[in-house]
């Protein structure tokens, strides 16, 4: 977990991110350390976000479903002294995982605690169409979500929509330019961390999220590869050789992960469940047994976590002087 200096670096981020939101200097909001997950549509980068976080959040699925930028703020916080989980939070809400010590809540909706991660979800698609009409549409204005939680890392990351090539619905003649350039906006930025996403059963050199990664960062300091949908691939095929930088190098390296398929989704696999489904994926499968613990989920979010640390130190002179918070709401 995160601990001393560091935590208390990300969380000053977190709240110079709140306050440049709040008045709507975008450019300062996103030079801030961020994560940011890069691929194709449907390569899995909503799945990796929602598996970091440990809870059922997002929108996700087949076609586009992320059809604006997600800033997610993840915010450690030790559970409370006596905890009561699956108390009033639970009952109130219908989500049998709610706990009064882990909430989300909306910048466009200050003050509103959701327990019942059933209702970000909601709200995600409700402000998402509110923004951009049912069919298709996207839009660069980003939705800003904070999640509390005792069982997270603190990170800012951000659910963007995938790269694609055909319009469909209301999407614009230009589309695979409008987004390419969403896109751009967030990860040219010298601070942010590119999450490549590139699923194990397509071809890494087609990769849209490696391609463009390397546009703006050739030398490969700030991309991680993330390798989804490792148990799709053809038996007898595997990742080895990617992960020992033969194929495409990249500084950071690759995690492989196996994040839950579509019919897990919609028999509402729990998260828990398929993150002890991905253990013992890699610590049984012949390829990846010796090197399990570099491998999954929870790897790649401490991999994270130290990398941000590094990003946040080697960035902070820049962030503080004339921008540093004096404002009330950087006290809540
Ligand atoms: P996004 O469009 O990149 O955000 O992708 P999503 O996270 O929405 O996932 C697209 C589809 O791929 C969904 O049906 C997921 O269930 C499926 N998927 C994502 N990752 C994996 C994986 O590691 N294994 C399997 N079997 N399916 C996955
Ligand atoms: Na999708
Ligand atoms: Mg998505």
């Amino acid at each position: 977990a995160t601990s001393g200096l560091g935590t208390e670096i990300v969380s000053i981020v977190n709240k110079l991110q709140d306050v440049f939101s709040a008045v709507g200097s975008s450019a300062a909001q996103i030079d801030l350390p961020q994560i940011c997950v890069l691929g194709s549509q449907s390569s899995g980068k909503s799945s990796v976000l929602e598996n970091i976080v440990g809870r059922d959040f997002l929108p996700r699925g087949t076609g586009i479903v992320t059809r604006r930028p997600l800033v997610l703020q993840l915010i450690n916080r030790p559970a409370a002294a006596s905890p009561k989980p699956n108390g009033d939070a639970a009952a109130s809400t219908g989500d049998k995982h709610a706990n009064e010590n882990e909430w989300g809540e909306f910048l466009h909706l200050p003050g509103q605690k959701f327990y019942d991660f059933n209702k970000i979800r909601d709200e995600i698609v409700r402000d998402t169409e509110a923004k951009t009409g049912r069919n298709a549409g996207i839009s660069p204005l980003p939705i800003n979500l904070r999640i509390y939680s005792p069982n997270v890392l603190t990170l800012t990351l951000v659910d963007l929509p995938g790269l694609t090539k055909v319009p469909v619905g209301d999407q614009p003649k230009d589309i695979e330019k409008q987004i390419r350039e969403m896109l751009m906006k967030y990860i040219s930025k010298p601070a942010c961390i590119i999450l490549a996403v590139t699923g194990a059963n397509t071809d890494l050199a087609n990769s849209d999220g490696l391609k463009m990664a390397r546009e703006v960062d050739p030398e490969g300091q700030r991309t991680i590869g993330v390798l989804t949908k490792v148990d799709l691939m053809d038996q007898g095929t595997d990742v080895v050789d990617i992960l020992a930088g033969r194929i495409i190098p990249l500084r950071l390296g690759y995690v492989p992960v196996v994040n839950r398929g579509q019919r897990d989704i919609e028999q509402n696999k729990a998260i828990s469940a398929a993150l002890e489904h991905e253990r013992q994926f890699f610590e049984n499968h012949a390829s990846y047994k010796s090197k399990a613990q570099y491998c999954g989920t929870p790897f790649l979010a401490r991999k994270l976590n130290m990398i941000l640390m590094h990003h946040i130190r080697a960035t902070l002179p820049d962030i503080k002087g004339p921008h540093y918070p004096t404002t009330p709401e950087i006290q809540r």
